[in-house]
């Protein structure tokens, strides 16, 4: 199994979406996990199974409430609702005060998290983990994972800011034993223009631990897939089509080695 958290500096580029998009293509078992701190979009955007609504009361709150007694995979799992198209997601808090209040919570259930799929059933865990500043409470989400994939558009302000959250990630997610979470960047953009290749060169030059893990086009279409719209050939659309080499990286990246060093 792998843990897979995907965030984002500032603004709003398109975590949810690319989480969305990963989780819907992911090559091997998953669940997606709504972990954003300032509340989940998930259950707003999504529909359940069946086209209803998905049940708000089940997911990440009943999760980092028990987290305290401990966590088990099991019951992250049990949390978990199958959406239109057949993703697994346990869906988020419903706004800032809930996340404050999990407390460490939120570090019981990066454990139980990371540890998810080494029973009988190997499943991988994709976390959409927002916006990540530096008063950030789910840290552990990202250092625990096997790779942490920072999303971004390709706009000067986007990509200095990008860049000094890797910086400061390079230190943060370090653990004792010296080894870090594979950590890369996705860069949303146009992809007529240079400008996303260019913010990819810019960012992985912060340091050889930052690896680029492709480019998502800009594409409305594809994206309000992910945004509840109805859509007779989603995979048709440019973003899905751009996603499975994206995805394919992002799973090759989460299942291989850690990687040692950082700025
Ligand atoms: N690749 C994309 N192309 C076009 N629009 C996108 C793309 N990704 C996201 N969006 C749009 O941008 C807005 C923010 O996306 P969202 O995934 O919610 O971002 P975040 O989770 O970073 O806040 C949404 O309206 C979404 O449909
Ligand atoms: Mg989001």
């Amino acid at each position: 199994m792998a843990l897979v958290s995907l965030l984002s500096a500032k603004g709003s580029p398109g975590v949810t979406t690319t989480a969305l998009l990963s989780a819907a293509l992911w090559p091997h078992p998953a669940v997606l996990l709504d972990a954003d701190p300032a509340g989940g979009d998930v259950v707003a955007r999504v529909p359940a199974a069946d086209g209803g609504v998905l049940d708000p009361d089940r997911g990440l709150l009943p999760l980092l409430t028990s987290a305290r007694r401990g966590l088990s995979g099991a019951q992250v799992l049990e949390q978990a609702q199958v959406v239109a198209g057949g993703t697994r997601v346990v869906c988020g808090l419903a706004g800032p005060e809930q996340s404050l209040a999990a407390g460490p919570g939120w570090s019981a259930l990066a454990t139980a998290a990371a540890g998810l799929g080494h029973g009988d059933v190997p499943t991988d865990v994709l976390v959409d983990a927002g916006r990540v500043g530096a008063e950030a409470v789910h840290l552990d989400l990202l250092r625990a994972a096997d790779a942490v994939v920072l999303v971004t558009r390709a706009d000067t302000a986007s990509v200095l800011h990008a860049r000094e959250r890797l910086r400061v990630l390079g230190g943060a997610l370090r653990r004792g034993d010296g080894l870090l979470p594979r950590t890369g960047v996705v860069v949303v953009g146009d992809p007529r223009r240079r400008d996303a290749d260019e913010a990819a060169a810019v960012l992985t030059a912060v340091g050889g631990w930052v690896e680029d893990f492709g480019r998502l086009p800009l594409d409305t279409a594809g994206a309000r897939v992910f945004d509840g719209a109805r859509t007779s050939w989603p995979e048709r659309t440019a973003l899905v089509r751009a996603g499975r080499a994206v995805v394919a990286t992002l799973a090759a990246a989460a299942h291989g080695e850690l990687q040692r060093g950082a700025a």
